[in-house]
């Protein structure tokens, strides 16, 4: 569905009703295993995505589905705990909804983080990268139909959508692995050919998640740091077969160690 100015409008006027003069500077999308990062978040203002007018629920496991608003390694954040996803039966307009919302209410960055699935041999489960660039093959743009002349251009450059300064600050802040995401769709995981056409490619990582976000966040202006946390080998590099269960128990043990790193760079933004 093609949302218009006047809906993304309301939306933010209902937000902005709950958060009084509170402006959010930075919209966080935590993925797998990073939720717990929204806890840590001072003075917490709790919005459940189902009190957002047009916004759709987060269905997917371990995902809560609301903003927490509040201070963040002293900035003033947006927390998306738990983010939506087209496997979900969302369309990518509605995925990337509520980083125009948070746009209107003064988002000038995304940190955008993921659990994802390492097609680079030389990376392990539990590796921690630094997003440099997306491939996205499958399914339409988030900017199909009419264009919100409001937001961007109707062909918006895609150079640097990962911003160069926020991945300098990211480098400052801790060593990451750097990589090329590539998007599937899910919910199923890719199969050892799909995986084998990833690295062909050039991608390091597949997974099924922030690139719709990613490219709305780049259109309307938003610079955009984003961090892939590889849960498992992409199916075929290893004999085993996937599992959500080992996603989720390798995104619960990297939680700290990748909430220190979204925490610092946070503070030198
Ligand atoms: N593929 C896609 N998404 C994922 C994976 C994977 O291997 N692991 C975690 N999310």
């Amino acid at each position: 569905m093609d949302y218009t100015m006047e809906q993304y409008q309301q939306s933010a006027q209902a937000l902005q009703q709950r958060l009084g003069d509170f402006r959010p500077r930075v919209l966080l999308i935590l993925g797998s295993g990073l939720g717990a990062l929204a806890d840590a978040v001072e003075n917490p203002i709790c919005v459940p995505y189902a009190e957002v007018p047009h916004m759709k629920r987060s269905t997917a496991p371990d995902h809560k589905g609301q903003f927490v608003f509040g201070k963040l390694s002293g900035q003033n954040v947006a927390v998306m705990q738990g983010r939506l996803h087209t496997y979900e039966g969302w369309s990518f307009q509605d995925v990337s909804y509520p980083v125009r919302v948070l746009r209107l209410l003064g988002a000038e960055a995304m940190i955008v983080t993921n659990a994802a699935g390492a097609v680079n041999t030389s990376f392990s489960a539990g590796d921690i990268m630094l997003i440099t660039d997306h491939i996205k093959l499958f399914g339409v743009s988030p900017l199909c139909g009419p264009n919100l002349e409001e937001f961007g251009p109707r062909f918006p450059d895609m150079s640097h959508v990962y911003t160069p300064a926020l991945r300098d600050v990211a480098r400052q802040t801790a060593k990451a692995l750097e990589s090329v995401y590539m998007y599937f769709p899910g919910p199923q995981y890719e199969t050892p050919a799909e995986v084998r056409l990833a690295r062909t490619l050039g991608a390091d990582a597949v997974g099924m998640s922030t690139v719709p976000e990613a490219i709305v966040a780049a259109h309307c202006g938003m610079q955009v740091l984003g961090f892939t946390l590889c849960t498992n080998m992409a199916a075929g590099v290893l004999e085993s077969p996937l599992s959500s269960d080992e996603v989720l128990e390798a995104a619960a043990q990297a939680g700290p160690r990748f909430g220190a790193l979204v925490k610092g760079c946070l503070a030198r933004l």
